[in-house]
């Protein structure tokens, strides 16, 4: 596996694949893979004929007092994982060669950042729509697979990809849970013993939404005070939002009558975790 850390090297190599007639797969992380990164790895793998996963914690896309410093790092591990899930090429810039001085440009998409994570994140979808936009154009990759669990992240880059005629494949990939039902994240370190049982409830809530949903309920606001109720039975966890959207729009609903999803960010002492569930509205799927 090649290990690359500048532009000029990544674009370089990207181009070699492309004059071979290859296509490129390209997973996007900031690092602490989990089994969720590696399920990404595979999917990249069945599109494309060479796979790169980055490894960039992006600075711009924390606020201030978030997790940017303590987010969890450790490069020997994440290059054994990637190396072992199949990927060809690893690609790590450091924040200078991605933000050189007098760096002044960046990515907005304006309507579905407004609303879920970007009310009490307002600058964090700017910047990861900048470091994505950015790494596009270093790994000039064919397909590009997200995870679904960021799902206002999938759409964004979804969004952009088409408003700048970006010519790449984006693909959403299921989310992958622990044993528990709690959906892999890098940030789940953060939980200690008694928080890692309560974030249980994020997983609990929207399976019995889907199920409630799946019996007929279209009623948004009952959907929502179910979830809440069994989120805040947790004394631990603090919500954040527990929203139902158009799944494209998101924008919020009052009645399911297109695709939906509910969407929940809940605090933890040092951890905000975010999960979310399709709602179908033509009755169960598989
Ligand atoms: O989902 C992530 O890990 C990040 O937001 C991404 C897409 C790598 C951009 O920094």
């Amino acid at each position: 596996m090649e290990i690359l850390r500048t532009v000029e090297d990544m674009q370089r190599f990207a181009d070699r694949v492309r004059q071979r007639g290859r296509t490129i797969g390209f997973v996007p992380t900031m690092g602490y893979l989990h089994e969720g990164h590696v399920s990404l790895v595979h999917i990249a793998r069945r599109h494309a004929d060479v796979v790169v996963v980055s490894i960039f914690v992006n600075p711009t896309q924390f606020g201030p007092g978030e997790d940017f410093e303590s987010y969890p790092r450790d490069f020997e591990r994440d290059r054994r994982m990637v190396a072992a899930a199949g990927a060809d090429c690893l690609y790590c810039p450091d924040a200078d060669e991605m933000y050189p001085p007098g760096y002044q440009t960046t990515v907005c998409v304006r309507e579905v950042t407004r609303n879920l994570c970007g009310l009490s994140r307002p600058a964090h979808f700017e910047g990861v729509a900048t470091v994505v936009a950015k790494l596009f154009n270093a790994v000039k990759p064919q397909y590009a697979v997200f995870g679904q669990k960021d799902f206002q992240q999938l759409v964004v880059i979804k969004r952009m990809v088409r408003d700048l005629n970006m010519d790449i494949d984006i693909i959403g990939a299921p989310i992958v849970r622990e044993p528990d039902g709690i959906a892999m994240s890098s940030r789940n370190k953060y939980l200690g013993t008694a928080e890692r049982q309560a974030a249980r409830c994020l997983s609990r809530a929207l399976d019995a939404v889907r199920s409630r949903a799946d019996e007929g309920e279209r009623s948004a606001q009952a959907l929502i005070s179910l979830a809440r109720g069994i989120i805040s039975a947790e004394p631990l966890g603090r919500i954040d939002y527990v929203k139902v959207c158009d799944a494209v729009t998101l924008q919020d609903v009052e009645r399911l009558e297109r695709e939906a999803v509910m969407a929940v960010a809940v605090f933890f002492e040092k951890a905000r975790l975010i999960d979310n569930t399709i709602l179908h509205v033509d009755g169960p799927q598989p």
